[in-house]
């Protein structure tokens, strides 16, 4: 017989808080939908991720599997799977951030709102859990429809009396990789140098590039103006058409939510000056939430920033994307309220 080499979870979780506590410092995050498409890749860069020390993955199926896999990698966080809703509440208790990518996603011809129906009941009964196990951590919410997942998640944390909605984060990340890739290519920039502020939300017309706002300053003739951005509200569109029935993007999506989620435990840490677009509460404009960049600190998105001005072209998109996000989000408040 061969040994089986032991660690019981106790001496697993010491050995990750004397790494914490030896300089780097450990963060625990969970992921909720860890075996899906986006799941999947996004465990494996948080497995990567040198400021994460535990890393919760849990799913309705599967995760045993995934946490296997990745729990031979040799990076310092320690794996845990947790499998179905009896082990929700072992895999919440103690996290330090929660990133919310379970659901199910689209196929040709399906909106983003046409995932309400299903994923909203999902979000809520996850968004319960933190609320019972895990109230003091930052949510990165990916599930879609992001425009009405978030308002969701709001109502369910107001129930529960947990509410900040400083440490709540809608994740419109992949806008701005796209955004910045396709700002790249027609500037015929490395795509590493631009910055292209997104702003509203995370569906159709709601995404709103601010291509007047592009880092470093460029200007655009009309017609690329109108091509980057319908080429960026649709993006999504492209995946979903070219993965012809086998779901929407996963790869760079796990690429975006891991930028996103880095910021996130960049700012937990205490960095300055971690700026990030996310779909939050927000004064910025009549709506009750709105993407624009914030700032991300020890306690969440501890500053909105302001629009900054915007060209015609731009204003004209604003208030088609704020007619259409006053019904999502509507909608989301309405499904908890009902
Ligand atoms: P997928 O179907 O490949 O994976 C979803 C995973 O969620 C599955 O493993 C499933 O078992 C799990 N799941 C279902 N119900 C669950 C529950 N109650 N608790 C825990 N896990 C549960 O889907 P994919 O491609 O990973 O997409 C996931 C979500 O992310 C979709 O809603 C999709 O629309 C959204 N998405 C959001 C983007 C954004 O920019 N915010 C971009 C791309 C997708």
């Amino acid at each position: 017989a061969h040994l089986q080499p032991q660690m019981d979870e106790s001496s697993i979780l010491r050995r990750a808080d004397c790494r914490a506590k030896g300089g780097s410092p450990g963060f625990k995050v969970a992921i909720l939908g860890a075996a899906g498409g986006i799941g999947q890749p996004l465990a494996m860069l948080m497995k990567m991720n040198p400021l994460v020390s535990v890393l919760h993955l849990y799913d309705v199926v599967n995760s045993p599997g995934v946490t296997a896999d990745l729990s031979h990698m040799d990076t310092g966080a320690v794996v845990r799977g947790f499998l179905g809703q009896p082990q929700l509440e072992s895999a919440l208790t103690g996290m330090d951030l929660v990133i919310i990518p379970a659901g199910v996603p689209r196929k040709p011809g399906m909106t983003r709102d046409d995932l309400f129906n299903i994923n909203a009941g999902i979000v809520k009964t996850l968004c319960e859990g933190v609320a019972k196990c895990c109230p003091n951590a930052i949510v990165n919410l990916i599930s879609n429809p992001v425009n009405s997942t978030v308002p969701i998640a709001a109502e369910v944390f107001k129930k529960a009396g947990t509410y900040d909605p400083k440490r709540l984060l809608g994740v419109t990340t992949l806008d701005i990789v796209r955004a910045n890739t396709f700002v790249a290519e027609v500037l015929g920039l490395d795509p590493r140098e631009v910055n292209v502020p997104v702003v509203g939300g995370h569906s159709g017309v709601t995404i709103l590039p601010l291509l007047s706002q592009v880092k470093p300053p460029s200007s655009f003739t009309p017609e690329e103006t109108e091509y980057l951005t319908n080429r960026i509200q649709n993006g999504g569109t492209e995946v979903v058409e070219a993965k012809a029935g086998a779901g929407s993007a996963t790869l760079s999506m796990a690429y975006a939510a891991v930028k996103f989620a880095d910021a996130c435990l960049r700012g937990l840490r205490g960095d300055a000056g971690v700026v990030e677009c996310a779909f939050v509460a927000s004064e910025v404009t009549e709506l009750p939430f709105f993407a624009t960049k914030v700032r991300l600190g020890r306690t969440g998105a501890e500053e909105v920033y302001q629009l900054g001005p915007l060209n015609e072209y731009e204003r004209v998109g604003l208030e088609k994307a704020k007619e259409e996000l006053a019904g999502s989000i509507q909608k989301g408040i309405a499904f908890i309220k009902k």
